[in-house]
């Protein structure tokens, strides 16, 4: 029996000295110390040694057992040591190679101009209220005096989602929202998308408007001049100047259409101002009387000016774009040139 041990002993040794990795030494074990394994095996034959002699042997296939998990031990911390060095090894960072660039993000036009129109209001004392983009057509149409049936609705081509329930098709319906939760005065900025039934180069199905209204004591068509004057000398630079031209929306009387001394020719004629040398901005007046008895504001004490502006007009004006489709296909070609 002992000389069964000692040769076991050197087998050990010899195959444990070839052990190479991980897998190695785990069939090495299972070749050892598994329930069928030799040291098992010699724990079996303990049964056919003399009773006398048993504790004694017992006692050397115990040790035999003892030092060999102690060398098992031994090797897998330096199979382990080893492949820790291979791993940094192959991990070594090279500081000498260039840096990945991350490339920097920046606003969408839409947001510059959106942003850009906000701190101007704002720093006229504007708040900015949010309406819901599915309306009813009560704030739509109905209370902005858009009778029902009337031709004024086939104004903007409508998406309905049911019966009476549409996607705003103007920011307007904020006007309606605001007058309803609070008091005059009131001076207030609603950005938000809105949307129409229409497609072209200048036309998106979706884009982006920002409405004003103020509502106080002796609102006139000069506060909206003044106000719209700075907006747009912000905009699009000192020199320019604004033009009213009498219009039409069923919410406001008088209605007019602004316009913007060419700030490409200076006035004096070109192909953006079409040789007018005014180019229209957007649409404003003071708030029509049954609008403000909508709102349930009394026309004969309070007079408000409303403005609304298309966010993209604007942005296309200011950065030269012809295409309205470019603001939405986010062609980072496009957008990166947006960068400050
Ligand atoms: N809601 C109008 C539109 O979408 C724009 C507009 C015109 C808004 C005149 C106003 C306004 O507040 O007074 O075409």
């Amino acid at each position: 029996m002992e000389d069964k041990i000692k040769a076991l002993h050197e087998l050990m040794e010899s195959s444990l000295s070839k052990v190479k990795d991980k897998s190695e030494l785990s069939d090495f074990w299972q070749t050892y110390f598994s329930k069928k394994g030799k040291i098992s095996e010699l724990m079996k034959g303990l049964g056919k040694v003399s009773k006398e002699e048993r504790p004694a042997v017992g006692k050397i296939i115990n040790d035999f057992k003892v030092s060999a998990k102690a060398r098992y031990r031994e090797v897998e911390q330096i199979l382990e040591k080893k492949e820790l060095e291979l791993r940094n090894k192959a991990e070594t960072i090279d500081i000498t190679l260039p840096a990945k660039k991350r490339e920097k993000g920046c606003l969408h036009p839409i947001t510059l101009v959106k942003n850009q129109m906000i701190d101007v209001f704002a720093g006229m004392g504007f708040e900015i209220f949010e309406g819901p983009e599915i309306e009813d057509e009560s704030h739509n149409f109905t209370r902005l005096n858009v009778p029902e049936n009337h031709p004024a609705r086939d104004m903007q081509d409508t998406f309905y989602v049911a019966d009476g329930i549409l996607l705003r098709t103007h920011t307007s319906p904020g006007q309606i929202r605001v007058m309803d939760t609070e008091k005059p005065p009131i001076k207030v900025l609603v950005p938000g998308r809105v949307f129409r039934s229409d497609s072209d180069a200048t036309h998106s199905p979706m884009f982006h408007q920002m409405e004003g209204l103020v509502i106080d004591r002796k609102i006139t068509l000069c506060d909206l001049q003044g106000m719209l004057d700075k907006f747009v000398r912000n905009i699009f630079g000192e020199s320019v100047r604004t033009r009213l031209r009498p219009s039409y929306f069923p919410f406001t009387e008088p209605s007019v259409e602004v316009d913007v001394s060419c700030f490409e020719c200076g006035g004096k004629g070109c192909n953006l101002c079409k040789q007018t040398g005014w180019i229209e901005v957007l649409g404003g007046g003071i708030v029509h009387p049954k609008v403000l008895e909508n709102g349930g504001i009394d026309p004969n004490e309070y007079s408000g000016l409303a403005f609304g502006i298309g966010i993209e007009r604007i942005a296309m004006l200011k950065y030269g774009i012809n295409n309205i489709g470019l603001f939405f296909e986010n062609d980072l070609r496009f957008l990166s040139q947006f960068r400050d």
